[in-house]
């Protein structure tokens, strides 16, 4: 399978892909040439040299001022990613990549792990959701990518697997929030979950009906599918681990399949792209399953997500209600709009009862975190502040734009509330990603909940760090990969970690 992705036979006439630094491109082109078209070997300039096949990719990184960006540095990612909108819809589909060795001054691992994200970069620039399209528009179906003689040594079994393990979660991950809402919808995305992973030996596969939440007394994810003619759902996926467990991680994911807001409805314009609102827990799919792909050794994963329609009606949940949550703490609406983190709070909750070692969720949760941080940006947020700065260490080795945000308790207080114990709004309406990450640190902290059905013998506090990828879940082509729609970001570097950490 994942020759599909990377070969090491030559393929005949194909187009030659060459990595070149400053110092190197005068291998292949003289300095005359060069001066007269501009090119000097940065990082993402590009030329074609038709009569001998070669394309040059520069791979030089220099700011232009002192900065404290740590992202604003040279990433083999889009370096790929610009070689896929090089050749565009042209005719060539035959790549060669060689010279790695020769340009980078690393040692052996690091090449290897450059040449993989050089790779799944040029491969997922190349993908494109076009299952509407009449034109086939995704033109990695047909490419075709070898490694050249030098550089073959890099290519090792292990690398090809993890490159397909990605590629297969990423490529999930973008499709699931790519696909319009009427298509992915609580129901459909069960049959979604059993094509994806069923086939995995290491996986187990549960799937809540609205009955079986209902029972359980998820009011959360019940109240906000109200309005819905969707029956709401929430998956739970096992991936046992080959050896004996040493860990469990929890993935909880935001599955809102389409945000209309609900009662507090959104204008039109802002109604628009809400199909990515379960980014959250397509992360999460996608992360599952390129873990599932790869066999943990140690590390038990559960990733958890509610699959949730949020509509207005006759029957939806009003501002003003009051709902008792799973973990038994109450929750007054003040805004229906705001429903991401009711959803989570059951899906959370449900976590710990699982007494994982640490729990993520990631979800496309306020408009806030894109306004302060950006649309490129992840805001991570954590209830332990070492779990949290490790955590975005990883993001930053992937060069997948992540900034820490430290949750200030001095909000806390703001979201207390007069007729329930918290609000789902935080009253202070500054830094509403933080007021967010704040209202869901309660669902991980046992020591709050008050639901006696859930028998819990002894209390205690998750250590959890969030993901609000509001604005980097999906954006029009200011990406990595410069393509329009979702972005995929996150999947690399939480399958990094996990990795990372599975011993
Ligand atoms: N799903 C949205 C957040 C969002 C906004 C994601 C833009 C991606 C792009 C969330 O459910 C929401 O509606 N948040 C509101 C909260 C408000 C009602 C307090 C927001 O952030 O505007
Ligand atoms: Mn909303
Ligand atoms: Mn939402």
């Amino acid at each position: 399978m994942a020759e599909y992705l990377v070969s090491t036979q030559s393929h005949e006439n194909a187009l030659r892909v060459v990595p070149v630094s400053k110092e190197t491109y005068t291998k292949y082109i003289t300095e005359d040439v060069a001066e007269q078209y501009g090119f000097k070997g940065t990082y993402k300039q590009t030329f074609l040299l038709p009569q001998e096949q070669t394309l040059l990719v520069g791979v030089t990184h220099e700011s232009q001022a002192k900065n404290a960006d740590p992202f604003d540095t040279q990433n083999p990612y889009q370096l790929g990613a610009v070689v896929a909108r090089t050749l565009g819809k042209g005719k060539v589909k035959t790549l060669e990549v060689t010279g790695v060795t020769e340009v980078l001054e690393e040692d052996e691992e690091q090449q290897r792990e450059w040449l993989l994200r050089f790779l799944l970069g040029l491969h997922q620039a190349a993908w494109h959701y076009d299952a509407y399209l009449s034109e086939d528009k995704s033109p990695r179906k047909e490419l075709a990518v070898s490694v050249g003689e030098v550089d073959r040594h890099l290519v090792t079994k292990e690398m090809s697997d993890k490159l397909y393990a990605l590629n297969s979660g990423i490529t999930l991950t973008r499709r699931i929030i790519d696909t319009p809402p009427e298509d992915m919808n609580p129901n459909s995305i069960q049959g979604e979950v059993y094509n994806e992973l069923n086939d995995y030996s290491n996986v187990e596969i549960d799937i809540f009906s609205e009955e079986q939440l209902r029972n359980k007394g998820m009011n959360g994810i019940l109240t906000v599918g109200r309005g819905s003619r969707w029956e709401s759902t929430m998956i739970h996926a096992t991936i046992k681990p080959r050896g004996e467990v040493k860990q469990k991680v929890c993935l909880v994911g935001k599955g809102i399949t389409y945000d209309s807001g609900g009662l507090d409805i959104k204008y039109a314009g802002l109604m628009k792209g809400m199909k990515s609102d379960l980014g959250g827990a397509a992360t999460m799919f996608g992360t599952t399953k390129a873990l599932a792909e790869l066999e943990l050794e140690h590390t038990e994963i559960h990733w958890i997500s509610p699959f949730v329609e949020n509509m207005p009606s006759g029957s939806s949940y009003k501002s003003d209600d009051v709902i008792r949550t799973y973990s038994g703490q109450t929750v007054e609406i003040i805004n229906t709009d705001a429903e991401g983190r009711i959803i989570l709070s059951d899906a959370l909750t449900y976590a710990t009862l699982l007494d994982p070692d640490y729990i993520v969720d990631a979800a496309t949760l306020t408009g806030s975190a894109m306004r302060s941080l950006t649309e490129y940006a992840t805001g991570l947020m954590a209830n332990d502040k070492e779990l949290g700065m490790d955590a975005v260490r990883t993001f930053e080795e992937e060069k997948e734009t992540t900034i820490y945000v430290p949750m200030l308790e001095v909000m806390r207080n703001s979201l207390k509330g007069t007729f329930s114990d918290i609000r789902s709004l935080a009253q202070d309406l500054n830094a509403g990603h933080m007021s967010a990450g704040l209202f869901l640190s309660h669902f991980v902290d046992q020591n709050l909940f008050r639901n006696e059905d859930l028998e819990i013998e002894e209390k205690k506090a998750y250590p959890w760090f969030h993901l609000d990828i509001a604005g980097s879940a999906m954006n029009e082509g200011k990406n990595d990969l410069m393509a329009n729609g979702a972005t995929g970001q996150s999947v690399r570097s939480l399958v990094e970690y996990i990795q990372k950490h599975d011993t």
